[in-house]
Formats: structure tokens, sequence, C-alpha cells
């Protein structure tokens, strides 16, 4: 229920801002230490306090929610790898940009969610080199609370309609499968989406411009907020977008899970356990040209 839903946003609110106290002091040892491991690659990185910043909020939810089930990023590296079921799931990033975190650029975050019968239903989002907390549960909206200032809710502003895609400015990542498959693909949207189409390229929008944050959690929220029309990605995992999901979600905007169902206002299974393309909305609006003409009519 939405009571429910409150009194678990309060207890995981308060779990975040411990964790990002954790975040912060662990900063200054591995700036000072540059004590980083690799895990599949030379660009996925993580850090002890990865692993430490879970174990906190892994044991406070086991023990104020003990039949929760309980799925994270350190968990699943270390082979704990529980079936998505009905069943209330915490879905969590101990450290989503673990690489922002060694290198000291300051969008960093704990990401808090909470899945319901397969669907999202409870994000929390905490960046404390900012202190920006994005909060946001199902069908009691989405806020941003900065500098432990007055929760505003999203999006910040009311969005105007976006006339069309040349106009968006457009969330991307490079991610860390850096395969050549996944990189042409990624590199092809780029050039689509911000070259300049009266030179030749085909299919161009000349997008107002592309931005990466460095965190999946933190591009979503952004979108929530209404400083990004559009977020893309491929190949996020679950604890990536979960509660960046909900956030956007009630915050107006669209998240679609494949290319194949760019409509589809769900967060289904198939993004929760799958590594498929991510993108959102434009709050209020459709990226596609399609939908552009639809809302001009
Ligand atoms: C990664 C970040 C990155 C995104 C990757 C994620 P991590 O998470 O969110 O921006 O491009 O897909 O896996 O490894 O920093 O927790």
């Amino acid at each position: 229920t939405s009571n429910d839903l409150q009194e678990i946003l309060t207890f995981t609110t308060a779990l975040a801002r411990q964790a990002g106290d954790l975040i912060l002091r662990g900063s200054e040892a591995i700036l000072a230490s540059g004590d980083v491991d690799e895990k599949k690659n030379s660009v996925d990185l993580v850090t002890e306090y990865d692993v430490k910043v879970e174990e906190l909020v892994k044991g406070e939810l086991n023990k104020k929610y003990p039949g929760f089930q309980f799925i994270g990023e350190e968990s699943y590296a270390a082979g704990s790898r529980p079936p998505l079921t009905d069943l209330p799931t915490f879905c969590v990033d101990p450290i989503d940009g673990t690489t922002n975190f060694v290198h000291g650029f300051p969008h960093v975050a704990v990401s808090i969610g909470l899945i319901y019968n397969k669907r999202p239903v409870l994000g929390v989002i905490y960046n404390p080199f900012l202190d920006q907390l994005f909060t946001g549960a199902k069908d009691l909206g989405s806020y941003l609370t900065l500098r432990g200032q007055t929760p505003h809710r999203l999006p910040l502003t009311r969005p105007r309609p976006l006339p069309s895609l040349s106009q968006a400015l457009i969330g991307i990542e490079c991610g860390s499968d850096r395969s050549a498959s996944i990189m042409h693909v990624k590199a092809e949207a780029y050039r689509k989406l911000a070259g300049n189409p009266a030179e030749g390229v085909e299919g161009g929008r000349m997008a107002h411009s592309l931005r990466a944050l460095g965190t999946a959690a933190l591009e979503f929220c952004m979108v929530a907020q209404g400083g990004l029309d559009i977020y893309w990605e491929i190949g996020c995992w679950p604890w990536d977008v979960c509660a960046g999901s909900i956030i956007a979600q009630e915050a107006g905007g669209m998240v679609a899970g494949s290319p194949s169902s760019p409509l589809d206002n769900d967060v289904n299974e198939a993004v929760l356990t799958g590594r498929k393309y991510i993108v959102i909305r434009p709050i209020g609006d459709s990226p596609t040209e399609k939908g552009v003409d639809a809302q001009k009519r």
C-alpha cells in the first residue's frame, strides 16, 4: 500500500544517507591510495568501498525487512544471483559511477530500488558529493531534496513538449562493454543524433547536444528533473536502472527496455534481468519524430 511504500521510503532514505557518508569517507581513502580493482576488463572498476557500502545496505535491509529478497551489484559479482520472483526484492547499486568515484568526478550515487511483482515500485538515489537526494514511489510522485532543503516535486519545471529531436539534450554513456559491435551501434547513434544533416549525415538530427554523467542512476534522475530530455544506453544492469526507472516514471517520464516496445511504460523482467536498450522518453513527449508529428496533429 501507499503507507507501506512511504514507510520503506523513510527507512531507505535514511539508509542512503548513511551509505553516502561511507562513500565520502571511501572517496578520500581511494583517491589517496589509488586502490582499485578490475572486474571483467580494465574499464569495469570496483573498489573495497563498493563491497563495504553494499554490505552496509544489505545488512540493514535484511534486518528491517527479513522477508524481502535482495539483488545487488557486488553480491551478484560474488555469485549470489537469486531469480527475480513476485516477492518484494531490493535491487541495489552501492556505488553507481564507480569510475567517477575513483577519479574524483562528483557524480556518484548509491541507488536503492524496490521491485514488487516484477515492477520497480520505489527508488532512492543519493549523491553525497552534491547532497542530491532523489526519491520516488509508485503513485506517490518523485522528489529532489537538495542540500537538506525542502523537497521539490519532479520535474522541477513544467516541461514543454519537445518539438523535435533536434532540440533535445540527450544523455549517453560509454558503459563498460567496449566490444566492437556495441561501440559501433553507439557511435552510429551518436553520429545520427548529433551530426549535421546539412552535411550529409544520413538520418541526422543535430540534437542540441549529448551529455555523459558517468552514472546511469543519475542520468534517469536528470531526465526526471527535466535537465535532460532523453537518456539512452545499451548494456545496463538491473541495479543501474531499477530505482531510476520509478523516479523517472513518477515524474512523467517514459521508460522502455527494448527497441521493440518503445512505447511501453513498463520496466518488465526483460529490463530487470536482461541487458537491453534503455530509453527514457522526454517527459510528456515521444523521442521519435513520428511521435512528434502525432503530437502536432
Ligand atoms: C555503470 C555506470 C555507467 C553505465 C554502466 C553502469 P557502475 O555502473 O552507471 O554510467 O554506463 O552501464 O554499469 O559500474 O558504476 O556501478
